[in-house]
């Protein structure tokens, strides 16, 4: 080892002795958790973070005089402009707490497609386009909220190895276009579209359009205010957080549009036996007691995520997902989606004569965690004519060792099952 790669590696076992849950043998080896993309580990800052909100601070936020309710308030708010800063959120911008990327998009696509507070944005006739890369979380809403309001759902569809194209997206966008919902990285593939351009050619055409950043916030610079996007999603435990945590990140004026899914308390002006008036923006979309704990851990993963800076991030996963598409591809028998993948942590492939599941259980047998199935995009691997994958996903605190043993325990696998 060079002088270099050796001070990187100390730097690397001192940040991974920051995940407690990583220095274990599982089955007798040691713990490589390449499930990223499912959910990340929580360093002990994120931890600590949470612990001393729950520890000082625990109180119900927004409707207390007394001194735990207002520091509880006063974390819950910091908690906000923390995430706000941290995906480029403007002045006209809001950000609304989740329980996480699904109920983010959930939110809004029955706002956009139920009357409400005013007439529901997505009309009969309307046309929403979803990409086949999305996941169900993506898509699913939207087929409920055409469903609902009498829209089209279309579907802009990818070529042969699983890229999305600008020119049929072009093809598809029209006066009618409402909404166009797009993911930053597939899950299922790894594939990370031009989503940048893509947004802009849909805005321009006159659509608002969605973001799930979900798979791509941990390690991507996703600077809301410069993209074309009126909604972005994601979750805090992709992004070493807490689990049922998210936020929906919007311009002011398209977050408007929402006819609120949960009506309750904390999100009315004032109240009558018969009616009510919602409260502004981002209370209206927050009714019930939000997970403030959950908001403060969010907020400190991020903080996290900035103190090591994101672009040293993104060079250290796309370096091991290159690494092991690489030896993936060397394999016989072996075929990756989405080869060419950039900018992305999740490297996913099918064996032939061999289930994934064969492939995950050996793999765990070694104590590597590897994610199998169909990840939640059932159309998009059917479209693309592969069944089930086994997928890796990487994060920062990951080696190049572990991949190295990702690929040793692949040659492993399909010697023993075919
Ligand atoms: N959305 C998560 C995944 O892709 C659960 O695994």
């Amino acid at each position: 080892m060079g002088e270099t790669q050796l001070a990187r590696a100390a730097a690397l076992a001192e940040l991974r002795a920051e995940f407690p849950v990583l220095a274990q043998n599982v089955n007798g080896a040691p713990l490589g958790y390449l499930d990223n993309a499912a959910t990340t580990q929580m360093p002990l800052a994120v931890m600590e973070a949470m612990q001393r909100f729950d520890r000082h601070d625990r109180a119900n936020i927004h409707r207390g005089v007394h001194t735990l309710s207002q520091r509880a308030t006063d974390r819950f708010e910091e908690a906000r402009e923390t995430l706000k800063h941290f995906v480029g959120a403007g002045a006209d911008h809001e950000l609304v707490f989740t329980s996480g990327t699904t109920d983010a998009l959930n939110m809004l696509a029955h706002g956009l497609s139920t009357a409400g507070i005013g007439d529901a944005t997505i009309k009969p006739g309307d046309e929403i386009i979803v990409s086949e890369l999305e996941h169900h979380a993506n898509l699913v809403p939207w087929q409920q909220a055409a469903r609902r309001s009498g829209a089209q759902l279309r579907i802009l569809r990818p070529d042969a190895q699983g890229r999305l194209q600008e020119d049929e997206l072009a093809r598809l966008l029209g006066p009618r276009t409402r909404v166009f919902a797009l993911t930053a990285c597939a899950n299922a593939t790894g594939e990370r579209p031009p989503y940048e351009a893509m947004l802009a050619r849909a805005a321009a055409a006159g659509a608002l359009t969605v973001l799930d950043a979900a798979q791509a916030v941990s390690h991507e610079t996703l600077d809301v205010a410069a993209l074309a996007c009126d909604f972005m999603a994601f979750s805090g435990h992709k992004m070493y957080g807490p689990m049922g945590m998210g936020a929906l990140v919007g311009r002011r004026a398209a977050l408007e549009r929402l006819e609120p899914l949960r009506y309750g308390g904390d999100m009315v002006e004032w109240v009558s036996r018969t009616d009510a008036s919602f409260a502004a923006l981002p209370m209206r979309l927050e009714g019930g007691t939000p997970n403030v704990s959950g908001a403060v851990g969010m907020a400190a993963a991020a903080s996290f995520i900035e103190g090591i800076g994101r672009e040293r991030i993104d060079a250290h996963v796309t370096a091991l997902r290159a690494q092991a598409a690489a030896g993936l591809a060397a394999m016989r028998g072996v075929t990756l989606m989405s080869p060419e993948a950039h900018r992305s942590a999740i490297v996913s492939f099918v064996t032939d004569g061999v289930h994934p599941h064969d492939v995950g259980t050996l793999l765990d047998a070694r104590g590597i965690a590897v994610r199998t199935g169909l990840h939640c995009a059932h159309p998009l691997l059917e479209y693309l004519g592969f069944g089930p994958t086994t997928r890796a996903s990487f994060a920062v605190y990951n080696t190049h060792d572990e991949v190295e043993r990702l690929l040793a325990g692949v040659t492993h696998a399909l010697e023993v099952l075919r």
